[in-house]
């Protein structure tokens, strides 16, 4: 059985992607997580039993921790990079913290894999790095699409995706790279737009939209994503990247119109605010790389796949209280608030 090792396994794509590799194939997973804020130990309770599971409480940014782990650890196969800051509002707020995770804990992986300790690198980016796109745009980008990012979140993003590379080619190390759209689906940080709409939907409370709202986001069922990586895991072309869409755009307006439809909720809960500053207008990817070399097929309707993560977090409220009281009170509310407080 292969053993592999992922990090941020604790939050929402990578502890779904557990829950896959776990129920669907043969191999030994290490997870490594910092538990922070995003990450939950909530989302990752249920493997705690499986035999063919561990969790280590670890940060990508200490090298030392990741040298004694690996020289520690024997005959692992590979190691899948889910861990980073991911969400691009605090990384305007607190850029340095997107720099250090991730950049230089993808660094302190590489170095890793230089010495020998593991031979295959996953990298998960994201389309954030190829900037954005005109509304009317018919364009899509390419994996060969030049890298234009647009916040300190996506341009660290793309840092770490080129020193991936330079990598692959300088030493010869065997790196792949996955470059998806926007996911959707359970285990969602309730920060994000979707859990974010649902949860202030349910409490009758306003939910903000960023400026005029007709921001186009790609929208992709987060197994969907965990079925394509795994195959890029499994099958990828070393040195290559591999787009991950879902032909799905649609304005932040209309999918929150599509949620408190779902909800029976009126739409006067709608209110505008503030843009962010340089709020990417559209995203849209070419997925057929992935398709043709990989024969990768998405299976997942979006729609119903909305309407079943609705019900998911309808049904799960306690995991939301339980991650945000994790979570919230342990990092956001003694860290990110206060540092909010120095600054003003
Ligand atoms: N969510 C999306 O729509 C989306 C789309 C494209 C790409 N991505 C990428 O996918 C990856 C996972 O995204 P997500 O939405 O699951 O994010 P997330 O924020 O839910 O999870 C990130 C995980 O990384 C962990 N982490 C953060 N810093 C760490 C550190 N220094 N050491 C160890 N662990 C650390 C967190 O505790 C958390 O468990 C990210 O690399 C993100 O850039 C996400």
């Amino acid at each position: 059985m292969k053993k592999i090792v992922v990090t941020g396994g604790a939050g929402f794509i990578g502890s779904n992607f557990i829950r896959y590799v776990l129920n669907n194939r043969e191999y030994s997973i290490i997870n490594i997580d910092q538990l922070l804020l995003s990450g939950s130990s909530e989302n990752i309770r249920e493997f705690s039993k499986n035999r063919n599971y561990r969790f280590v409480k670890g940060d990508i940014r200490d090298f030392d921790f990741l040298l004694k782990f690996f020289q520690r650890e024997k005959k692992i196969f590979g190691v899948i990079n889910f861990a980073a800051q991911s969400h691009v509002d605090r990384s305007i707020i607190f850029p340095k913290d997107f720099m250090d995770t991730n950049i230089l804990g993808v660094f302190n992986l590489l170095e890793i894999l230089r010495r020998g300790f593991f031979k295959r690198f996953l990298q998960i980016s994201t389309d954030e790095v190829y900037g954005d796109l005109k509304i009317d745009s018919k364009e899509k980008f390419k994996e060969d699409s030049p890298l234009k990012p647009n916040s300190p979140y996506s341009s660290s993003k793309a840092s770490a995706d080129l020193i991936s590379l330079s990598y692959h080619k300088t030493y010869d190390l065997d790196i792949v790279i996955t470059r998806s759209s926007n996911n959707f689906g359970p285990y969602q940080f309730p920060e994000k737009l979707i859990p974010l709409t649902i949860l202030k939907a349910l409490k009758n409370e306003k939910i903000p939209i960023y400026g005029d709202g007709k921001n186009v986001r790609d929208w992709l069922y987060v197994e969907d994503n965990v079925r394509a990586i795994l195959n890029v895991f499994e099958n990828g072309k070393r040195g290559s990247v591999y787009n991950i869409g879902a032909d799905n755009g649609i304005s932040n307006l209309d999918l929150v119109k599509m949620i408190l439809k779902i909800l029976k909720k009126d739409e006067c809960l709608i209110t505008f605010v503030k843009d962010r500053p340089s709020h990417d207008r559209k995203y849209s990817l070419d997925s057929s790389k992935i398709k043709r070399e990989l024969k990768h097929k998405n299976i997942f309707k979006f729609y119903p796949t909305l309407k079943k993560t609705v019900e998911w977090y309808k049904e799960n409220i306690k995991w939301v209280e339980k991650c945000i009281d994790e979570d919230f009170k342990k990092y956001y509310i003694k860290n990110y608030k206060e540092r909010l407080d120095e600054k003003n």
